[in-house]
């Protein structure tokens, strides 16, 4: 099985997850904007990573523009959001509202914690996060929304990669 990374993010905490992917996976890694169906033709393991703004996956439209070709590999989504991981009721929200029916259930999908550094943000970004926790009720939530998170770890792409090697070994004895 021949695998590539294809991602997107705003803020480099799709970008870092996606390298450390790559490195741990010796897998290719493209940005979105790069990936074509002709790109995708030459693959059957697609690992896609997106990062999330206000309930939108970056990366919705474009799987939705290449459904057609993803529902016929194996394809693994991870989600570099503020979501906790254990927040289970809040991730499959997400995956309703962001992927088709069908390409929803094909997909394996992993949440991971990404990283907002509110200095880091744009302006527009900075204003949105602001209206969010003034409107936010749960006080955890409006604190991150306020002042930030870093929870990026290489650690958290573990159980990612166990399942890519399991489904890489799998193909390799078939
Ligand atoms: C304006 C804004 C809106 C966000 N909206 C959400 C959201 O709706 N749900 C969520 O779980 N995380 C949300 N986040 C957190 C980002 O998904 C998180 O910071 C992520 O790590 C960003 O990754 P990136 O740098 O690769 O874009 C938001 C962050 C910002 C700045």
């Amino acid at each position: 099985m021949k695998g590539i990374i294809i991602y997107q993010g705003r803020y480099g905490a799709t970008d870092q997850y996606a390298h450390w992917l790559a490195d741990a996976l010796g897998l290719p890694l493209l940005r979105v904007e790069s990936a074509t169906p002709a790109t995708l033709a030459g693959y059957d393991l697609i690992i896609l990573g997106s990062s999330v703004y206000v309930g939108k996956l970056l990366i919705a439209k474009w799987i939705d523009q290449n459904a057609g070709l993803l529902a016929e590999k194996k394809v693994f989504l991870f989600i570099v959001c503020g979501t906790t991981s254990d927040d289970s009721i809040q991730q499959q929200q997400l995956i309703h509202n962001n992927l088709g029916r069908a390409i929803s259930r094909s997909i394996t999908w992993f949440f991971l914690p990404g990283r907002c550094i509110i200095s880091k943000l744009s302006w527009k970004d900075r204003l949105v996060l602001k209206i969010g926790a003034w409107f936010e009720k749960n006080p955890k939530k409006k604190r991150v929304m306020k002042q930030g998170f870093d929870e990026l770890d290489r650690r958290h792409l573990d159980k990612l990669i166990a399942a890519v090697r399991a489904t890489l070994k799998e193909t390799a004895v078939c």
